[in-house]
């Protein structure tokens, strides 16, 4: 998969994209990170890329002339349609479900604003999605497009090892059960003791309880869209029994 980064600050993508387990993933070829200073693009006699909002108020905004510029140049490489991301906490939220549908494509731009954000008309002609990582405001777009980057990325086939991306949190509606690995008492604590039974039908049903609890407990919010069959329901009404929640 390729990621063509449209930024004011390409070295801030760079650097985290040659790190880590992206880093493996860039030089094995399963994706590449291609970050395009749009501030290139400006025929500005000072490169500048930002002016003052029609209608008044604070800050700068920028101009759509080197955006859609920068993209032309992009799209023409690319050769398809493809989609355009444009990070704002104006988007739609990103979840786990969005990162599994961005990592069908083939080709993927990200477009991070900066100031009070872009022309609303260079919006309009080029983005296909707008997205928020969360709703609060950072400085730019480029952390939240690294966000993506990284969510995505690791979903591609070949970037992780098989299995890994499946029985995470959120993989299956729930959060992720706690796991263990040596030594066996740490802190005076014991890893629970079914993990080492070898049992493998009561170690997966032991999994999923503790996923239960914890998405009980950290973000109830989820269990209403989660897959649950009859018995983690009977489950989840003991557990709120034995706390006083209501069910
Ligand atoms: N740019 C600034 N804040 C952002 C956010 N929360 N999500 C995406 N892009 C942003």
């Amino acid at each position: 998969m390729n990621f063509y980064v449209m930024t004011l600050f390409p070295e801030l993508i760079e650097n985290v994209a040659k790190e880590s387990i992206l880093g493996r993933a860039v030089n094995a070829g399963y994706i590449s990170v291609k970050a395009v200073n749009f501030r290139a693009y400006s025929k500005d006699r000072h490169r500048h890329v930002d002016d003052y909002t029609y209608g008044g108020g604070a800050g700068m905004l920028i101009k759509p002339e080197p955006v859609y510029d920068c993209y032309a140049d992009i799209a023409e490489k690319i050769g398809h349609p493809c989609r355009v991301v444009y990070l704002t906490p104006a988007g739609r939220v990103f979840t786990q479900e969005t990162a599994q549908e961005l990592a069908k494509e083939e080709d993927l731009i990200l477009l991070c604003g900066h100031y009070e954000g872009i022309d609303e008309r260079v919006i309009d002609e080029i983005v296909t999605d707008q997205i928020s990582i969360g709703d609060y405001v950072l400085t730019g777009g480029e952390l939240p497009a690294l966000v993506l980057l990284d969510a995505v990325s690791r979903l591609v086939p070949g970037v992780l090892s098989a299995g890994s991306a499946e029985t995470e949190s959120f993989s299956d509606g729930l959060l992720e059960y706690p796991q263990y690995t040596r030594p066996e008492v740490w802190h005076d604590t014991r890893v629970p003791e079914i993990l080492i039974s070898g049992d493998h039908k009561k170690v997966d049903r032991w999994r999923r309880e503790e996923s239960l609890r914890k998405t009980l407990k950290n973000r109830p919010d989820l269990l209403r869209t989660a897959y649950l069959t009859k018995e983690d329901k009977a489950f989840l009404k003991t557990l709120r029994e034995s706390d006083g929640i209501a069910p």
